[in-house]
């Protein structure tokens, strides 16, 4: 080999005797290659050299490849979240800069190929389209796909702009571009975005390699499809009478699907394809960036960016696990009640490889538990996601009983019975005499407190509560929670199960209701709480969702039943008498009261709630519900909606931290997006919190006009309000 630009460059280049030159992406200051300044640097060296050689006819082709275990790993997100709102014009220059050498890589006439190693996202895959073929290893590590969008960002290094060409403007929007879809390297084929795939990493660099030699004295190959005479883009441009007569309902549909939310990243993924589709590449390129600039120099990537990559990042990589434990590894799971969630917890231990008793009380219902795995790989082996002798092998760990004795050898006991204190003492009662004094207790109650729980078992230190969310095999979060009594082991051996079986654990403290339960009743309250104040109920649903919350709190009472905030609220009521405290009643409960007992309406279950249900399916809002609730002088403004539901959220969260309830902000972002649908392009609510307009006093100033307006609910404690004068955070 060659060498032709310094090794230790992020990029360099080595060119063999065949004249192959083989462009190499290896950070040496990082695990994995981004675009960083590094990068820029030396890619403008590389491709400077390259284009030298060229024209002194020393080079066949090129391949591009990568050194690290991940292709590349795409933008520079730590750089990017550094960019500020009056950056937007160093943002362009700097995108502009990445796509002239990618552009002059694609143009250098000799044909180019990536040989794809592992994951090759977002940057990552836009290194790749600007060359003439792809080859990958079919491996599971292997994923490709342009996820920008996940994180309020657009693909500005020509990801759009390519797409758009290969694909046509239609299916690189739907099938790449709004939603960030991943993919492996089988489906990537089938696609068409890859152009071959080898099976083995060994393979890879000779398939590159091979292409190129073979293709190193026809000039087309060394084209792209859209550098070629008689180019036209796929699906027409818009222009065409067929694109121009669908193109008005592109943003109406883009709408429709986000319910009216403020993503501004997807509009301009839009705006960016769209118009680029009508002009020359040049010409969409630097579109393409604009929109980008734009983007990258506001608040809602930086919001993005740090929930999705840096918090999940955090959590990921156990910073809330107690040090100095060793690493654990569940073999074989008890799990009592073969119910909803215990059927959904079964299926999530012994899909990852966990060996699971699930116990009931009769045969039946512990049967009924395990056919709800056998329906969901069904599902899987029909759609040809697994093989049916990978099912059949899940399936095999699922041991269903009624005898207690079978819980011998479990190493945890989660347990999922009725909601019921006694009766969950009991069954670990039962459970704790069969396994011994090593098994970790875990309790899956939704609200109940653990510290209370423990008292239960004779090992409070091996007690913990793991609250998963329904339903369990889509929902990732995992909501841990410390008991007074629970040890540092027993937290570190919890997340590593969680861990184990590809869940997000947070960790909270204990509670009524912990974190994630406790604070979605103050989002569902709120749409009764307007109702009564007489408010339409088609705007108090739509402010919900265009507040960005999956779905309103009217619709979202019908699933949960209307009775279970009373519920709630009454044991909530107990408890507090119990130990000689009030709480004030919450706003909303006259609205559930008259619903349920006046007229029978508990929620889509039985047909009836708000809405109106036919077939399980969600109809119109119960038409006496206008006339019973709405007054036309009612002039609320659509933001103060929107601002009392996530400002209910957000201050009920504030008083966790306060109380001591949650203490990590990245716990309190995820935690509160994935659990209980906390509006992700907000990027959590503690992040909402403190970085609202001028920041969190900001935050304070408008708490307190929702108080004076519409309640005491929403004014914030003197504990947040010092804290924001002083220019704090939530945590130290
Ligand atoms: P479920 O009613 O679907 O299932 C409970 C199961 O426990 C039933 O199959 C019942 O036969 C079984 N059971 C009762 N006594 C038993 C005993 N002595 N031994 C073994 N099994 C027994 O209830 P679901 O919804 O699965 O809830 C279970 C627990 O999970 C509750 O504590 C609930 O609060 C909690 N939870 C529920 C969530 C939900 O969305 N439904 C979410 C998170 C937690």
């Amino acid at each position: 080999m060659n060498a032709q630009t310094t090794s230790n460059a992020a990029v360099y280049s080595e060119k063999d005797a065949d004249g192959v030159v083989t462009i190499w992406l290896d950070d040496p200051e990082a695990s994995a290659n981004t675009m960083n300044q590094r990068y820029i640097d030396a890619m403008g060296d590389v491709v400077d050299q390259l284009e030298k050689d060229i024209e002194a006819r020393a080079v066949k082709g090129v391949v591009v490849a990568s050194k690290k275990k991940t292709f590349f790993a795409g933008g520079d997100l730590v750089g990017i979240q550094k960019i500020r709102a009056d950056q937007a014009h160093e943002a362009f220059d700097m995108v502009e800069k990445v796509k002239s050498q990618l552009r002059r890589l694609e143009t250098c006439g000799v044909p180019v190929a990536s040989a794809i190693n592992g994951a090759a996202l977002g940057g990552g895959l836009e290194i790749t389209l600007a060359t003439h073929y792809r080859v990958a290893v079919d491996d599971r590590s292997v994923k490709l796909g342009l996820p920008e969008v996940t994180l309020g960002l657009l693909p500005g290094g020509g990801g759009v702009t390519r797409t758009v060409r290969m694909f046509g403007l239609q299916s690189a929007l739907m099938d790449w571009l709004l939603q960030g879809q991943q993919r492996d390297p089988k489906r990537a084929l089938e696609k068409g975005l890859i152009h071959a795939v080898v099976a083995t990493k060994d393979e890879l660099l000779p398939a590159a390699r091979a292409w190129v030699l073979e293709n190193a004295d026809d000039p087309e190959a060394a084209k792209q499809p859209w550098d070629r005479e008689k180019f036209r883009l796929p699906g027409g441009a818009p222009s065409s009478p067929k694109l121009a007569a669908v193109l008005p309902s592109f943003p109406a549909n883009l709408r429709k699907q986000l319910k009216g939310a403020d993503y501004p990243a997807p509009r301009a993924i839009m705006s960016a394809a769209v118009e680029g589709a009508g002009v020359d590449l040049d010409t969409a390129s630097r579109i393409e960036s604009r929109y980008f600039a734009t983007l990258v120099a506001g608040k809602n990537s930086k919001d993005m960016i740090q929930a999705f990559f840096f918090d999940m990042q955090a959590l990921g990589a156990g910073s809330l696990r107690p040090k100095g434990v060793e690493r654990s590894k569940a073999k074989k799971v008890g799990v009592l009640g073969a119910g909803m969630m215990g059927a959904g917890i079964a299926y999530a231990c012994a899909s990852r490889g966990v060996d699971v008793v699930l116990k009931d009380v009769s045969a039946e219902n512990a049967q009924k538990g395990k056919d709800y795995s056998k329906k969901i790989l069904d599902n899987k082996v029909s759609r040809s996601q697994m093989t049916q002798e990978a099912a059949d092998e899940v399936l095999a760990r699922i041991t269903p009983t009624t005898d207690a004795a079978d819980l011998k050898g479990c190493d945890v006991i989660v347990e999922a019975v009725f909601e019921d204190p006694e009766l969950k003492a009991k069954v670990f009662a039962e459970a704790e005499q069969q396994v011994d004094e090593k098994t970790l207790l875990c309790s899956n109650t939704s609200t109940l407190p653990i510290t209370g729980l423990a008292k239960g078992v004779t090992r409070p230190k091996d007690f913990i509560g793991l609250h998963f969310f329904s339903p369990v095999d889509k929902m990732k979060l995992v909501e841990i929670i410390v008991g007074e009594e629970t040890s540092d082991e027993t937290l570190a051996r919890a997340i590593d199960l969680v861990q184990q079986i590809g869940k997000l654990p947070i960790v909270v403290n204990d509670s009524r209701g912990f974190f994630t339960s406790r604070v979605f009743g103050t989002y569902v309250l709120e749409g009764p709480a307007m109702l009564e104040e007489g408010i339409d109920p088609m705007s108090i649903d739509r402010a919900g969702t265009s507040a960005g919350f999956p779905t309103g709190p009217l619709a979202l009472l019908d699933e949960v039943t209307l009775s279970l905030p009373r519920h709630i609220a009454e044991e909530t009521k107990k408890a507090a008498a119990a130990e000689g405290a009030e709480v004030p009643e919450p706003a909303g409960l006259d609205v559930l009261a008259t619903m349920l007992d006046e007229h029978d309406r508990p929620g889509r279950a039985a047909g009836k709630g708000f809405y109106d249900y036919a077939d399980g399916k969600r109809g119109k809002l119960w038409p006496q519900l206008r006339e019973t609730y709405t007054k036309s002088d009612v002039t609320t403004p659509y933001s103060d909606l929107q601002d009392r539901y996530r400002f209910a959220m957000a201050i009920d969260a504030a008083r966790c931290f306060e109380e001591g309830v949650i203490t990590s902000t990245a716990a309190a972002n995820i935690g509160s997006i994935f659990g209980i649908g906390f509006p992700a392009n907000t990027g959590g609510v503690a992040r909402f919190i403190e970085t609202y307009e001028g920041g969190m006093k900001g935050f304070v100033a408008r708490a307190n006009e929702l108080a004076d307006a519409y309640g005491e609910r929403f004014r914030p404690s003197q504990w947040l309000t010092e804290r924001a004068n002083a220019g704090k955070g939530l945590v130290e």
